[in-house]
């Protein structure tokens, strides 16, 4: 006789919290049909510091999910000190919830505080800083599409989306010791 704890049924051979051959991607979810992916769910403020990955000097984001279906990506944003997030546009929303700190864009006359929602229109041209008598400003931010640089005229410089996020979390996770893989559990 089968003992019921109430735990979801796990597919056999496999370790408790381990991850599936080929990583996170070929997780499914325990419950619901098949095909769906697994959730997630854990703290958004990270323990380790290597979770933060470097993105600019003083510019670090920490990944909470990577959609690879419709493409985007939720993070957390942190911005220490001079920190700029260079000047760049979307071509889809992206929303903001302020958790610590605030900031405001070179564009605009007003400031994010803790605990202000923020709504990017597409098409929007800004520049994020941090202000002189802030330390560290940190924002959940749920970006849609891409960002794309641009320069003092408006035309594009760069860019970044899911695949390049990935790639980025890929090489600092490596870098740090906790293996290029780690990204996986955050990718969808
Ligand atoms: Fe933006």
């Amino acid at each position: 006789m089968t003992k019921r704890t109430g735990a979801p049924p796990r597919p056999p051979g496999r370790p408790k919290g381990a991850a599936p051959p080929g990583g996170r991607l070929a997780q499914r979810a325990s419950g619901g049909l098949p095909g769906i992916v697994a959730e997630l769910a854990e703290p958004a403020m990270p323990a380790d510091e290597r979770v933060w990955v470097p993105q600019a000097p003083d510019v670090w984001f920490r990944p909470l999910l990577l959609n690879t279906v419709s493409g985007g990506w939720c993070n957390l944003l942190r911005v220490r000190k001079s920190g700029v997030l260079s000047r760049h546009r979307h071509p889809m929303i992206v929303v903001g919830y302020v958790i610590k700190g605030r900031w405001r864009y070179l564009e605009h006359d007003w400031v994010a505080e803790t605990g202000s929602f923020v709504y990017e229109p597409p098409g929007e041209i800004h520049t994020l800083t941090v202000p002189d008598d802030c330390p560290e400003m940190i924002t959940f931010f749920n970006i849609s599409g891409a960002m794309i640089y641009v320069d003092e005229r408006g035309d594009p410089v760069g860019y970044e989306d899911v695949w390049t996020k990935i790639e980025m979390c890929r090489k600092h996770y490596a870098s740090v010791g906790l293996g290029a893989s780690y990204v996986d559990r955050y990718v969808r």
